[in-house]
């Protein structure tokens, strides 16, 4: 990129201006020392102001030392202009030509010069984790919402990412369902043709009938109760019958995540879904070792990990239960399993979490214990310890809650839990009244196909962007009707934008052709654009890196706002000259091309025509 090119000129010409000084201070310099500290800067194009740092180091003048560096630089034909400015930070404008150039040759890149990152690795994405013969919720939301945000950009990157459901499809509860289905065998039918045509729906209110149903059964007949006991202990034995009717409910719960994953227009892999039930094999075994390593010792029957600095309002510590005193298995020895088998099975150097930041303390004690054990490295993970030592790094992603727009935790009015699907549908049915309204000013008006298609992908951009707009750990407000607009930092302005531009390209139509025209002098307008569509492959790096992708989502909102400007000022089939307009299509194409790459990165759908 411009900004790479400017950062090399820059430290090359600070690295010249050292010798003098360097007499004067014969320690090593850090690796740091010729960091120009470049940043975008609205009264240049750049900002250089590392100069600062080193006057103090250099206990010299910022100014003076500006000067010489501004005096030393090679402007080859990128830099038009370096200037000093205020205490000692250069100001630096780069040359049309250099701009243009660039842009041209991310435009030849299928990836839009997006470069691989340094050293990929693998990474497991835990995220998108529902339970079975349960609702989901908006917290399952955020987490595929997220998760799959993630997945794309690692993706991306280069990385190699393997996704994992830890569905939660184990534990005491699966007794009660069992045993009420064994009595009640035909609680789980489908109306019509069993297998084919049953509706997720169909599937979420079966099996809330039937939990409801053998919830009142389990409180109120201690028989039943004992029956469901049993039914725990036949369920962790293998039984093949009880084994049977829980995976009818695994399947029957499969169904429902999949529509609710559809309307998402979300892809979720059957082979991905690997489940708490999934690591039953490894938990005595986990066990063991834990015991042997004398990471987890007995407690009142129970086996637990106990932590120095995690303690109860009284005082008490925490353990991590790992075994209950009655032989059962929990959550804390899934996970631990879970990353034994991510660790030294899958072979993975990072694991993310994308989880409801109520479990962090969970996840604390999951990750210091596997620390202990070797499974995990400590610290960050940068490689200082052990050569030989694990590798692997552990990091919940912890997200905040979502709000309703009263700023409480997102209810009903009536105070219950809200249907995911509901919420969706009812995006669905906001975003289509909005595409309708505008729908008969398109040239040609869209269909009925058309605006129904549309008003998926607008409602659906728009919840997936509202979460992925603000920080993930931050708690976020659902607000329909904001998510929907079309002004502000919306998905739908920035789908908006996409269409609009992808229409002047039609309208173009064979006569010109965009193409990039190095020659030709900017107006500010396009020089803002272009700088900014430059910096599209800095902001994905930094967006993997720091697993945030509200910094893609934050990039794309300015892109389409000077987009906009750009437009206002700039006409683009009406410019001056054939060239001009050219180069300007070459503009606009450039900018929908990079509005598509970083949509997708989101998980948004960019129509072609709105
Ligand atoms: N199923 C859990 C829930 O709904 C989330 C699972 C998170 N992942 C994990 N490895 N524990 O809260």
């Amino acid at each position: 990129s411009l900004a790479t090119q400017v950062r090399q000129r820059v430290s090359d010409a600070l690295a010249a201006v050292r010798p003098q000084e360097a007499s004067a201070d014969p320690s090593p310099r850090p690796a740091d020392w010729g960091d120009p500290m470049l940043r975008r800067s609205d009264r240049a194009d750049f900002q250089a102001n590392g100069m600062l740092a080193l006057a103090k180091r250099l206990k010299t003048n910022p100014r003076e030392l500006a000067g010489q560096v501004a005096a030393q630089v090679d402007a080859g034909d990128v830099l038009a202009e370096v200037e000093v400015s205020g205490p000692g930070f250069l100001n630096i404008a780069v040359t049309d030509a250099a701009i243009t150039s660039n842009l041209a040759a991310r435009a030849a890149d299928d990836r839009l010069g997006v470069p691989y990152a340094d050293a990929p690795g693998t990474t497991v994405i835990d995220y998108a984790q529902p339970n079975v013969a349960k609702e989901m919720h908006v917290g399952h939301l955020r987490s595929a919402v997220i998760g799959d945000s993630l997945v794309r950009v690692l993706e991306f990157s280069g990385e190699t990412v393997v996704r994992r459901h830890h569905i939660g499809d184990w534990g005491t509860q699966f007794g009660m369902l069992i045993q009420y289905l064994d009595e009640h065998p035909h609680e789980l039918d489908h109306g019509g043709a069993a297998g084919d045509g049953t509706s997720g729906e169909e599937a979420a209110s079966n099996l809330n009938r039937l939990y409801k149903a053998a919830r009142a059964v389990f409180d109120s007949d201690d028989a039943f109760k004992e029956r469901a006991r049993r039914r725990v202990v036949a369920l962790q034995s293998g039984d093949p019958e009880t084994r049977a009717l829980w995976q009818r409910f695994v399947d029957e719960s499969k169904l429902y995540f999949f529509s609710v994953f559809d309307k998402l227009d979300m892809e979720v892999r059957d082979a991905d879904i690997v489940g708490e039930s999934g690591y039953n094999d490894m938990l005595d075994e986990t066990c063991e070792l834990l015991e042997q390593a004398g990471v987890a010792v007995d407690s009142e029957g129970a086996l637990c990990v106990f932590f120095d600095d995690i303690k109860g309002q009284d005082g008490q510590p925490v353990p991590l239960i790992v075994r209950k005193s009655d032989g059962g298995y929990g959550y804390a020895a899934t996970d631990l399993s879970a990353i034994r088998d991510r660790v030294f099975h899958l072979k993975a150097q990072t694991l993310l979490y994308v989880v409801d930041h109520r479990q962090s303390l969970h996840f604390r004690m999951v990750f210091e214990t596997a620390r202990r054990m070797g499974w995990l490295a400590d610290g960050d993970g940068s490689g200082d310890g052990a050569a030989d030592g694990p590798v692997a790094t552990a990091t919940q992603l912890a997200f905040g809650t979502v709000l309703g727009k009263d700023g409480k935790p997102f209810k009903t009015r009536a105070g219950a839990t809200v249907r995911l699907e509901d919420l969706l549908d009812e995006a669905i049915d906001r975003a289509s009244a909005v595409v309708r309204e505008k729908a008969d000013k398109a040239v040609p008006p869209l269909t009925e196909e058309e605006i129904a298609e549309r008003g998926a992908q607008v409602g659906i951009g728009a919840v997936k962007y509202a979460d992925l707009s603000t920080s993930a750990s931050r708690d976020y407000k659902f607000d329909l009707d904001q998510m929907v607009s079309l002004h502000g930092d919306t998905s739908v302005y920035l789908q908006y934008a996409y269409a609009r531009i992808r229409s002047i390209l039609r309208r173009a139509g064979d006569g010109a052709r965009p193409a990039a025209h190095p020659e030709l002098a900017l107006e500010p307008a396009e020089r803002a654009l272009g700088l900014h569509v430059d910096g599209f492959a800095a902001v994905v790096a930094e967006a993997a890196e720091e697993y945030a992708p509200h910094k893609v989502a934050a990039y794309l909102y300015q892109l389409a706002s000077l987009f906009t400007t750009f437009y206002e000022h700039c006409p683009v089939l009406k410019a001056d000259t054939p060239a001009q307009v050219e180069n300007r299509l070459f503009l606009s194409d450039l900018t929908a091309r990079t509005l598509h790459t970083g949509m997708a990165l989101l998980g948004i759908r960019t129509p072609e025509r709105l």
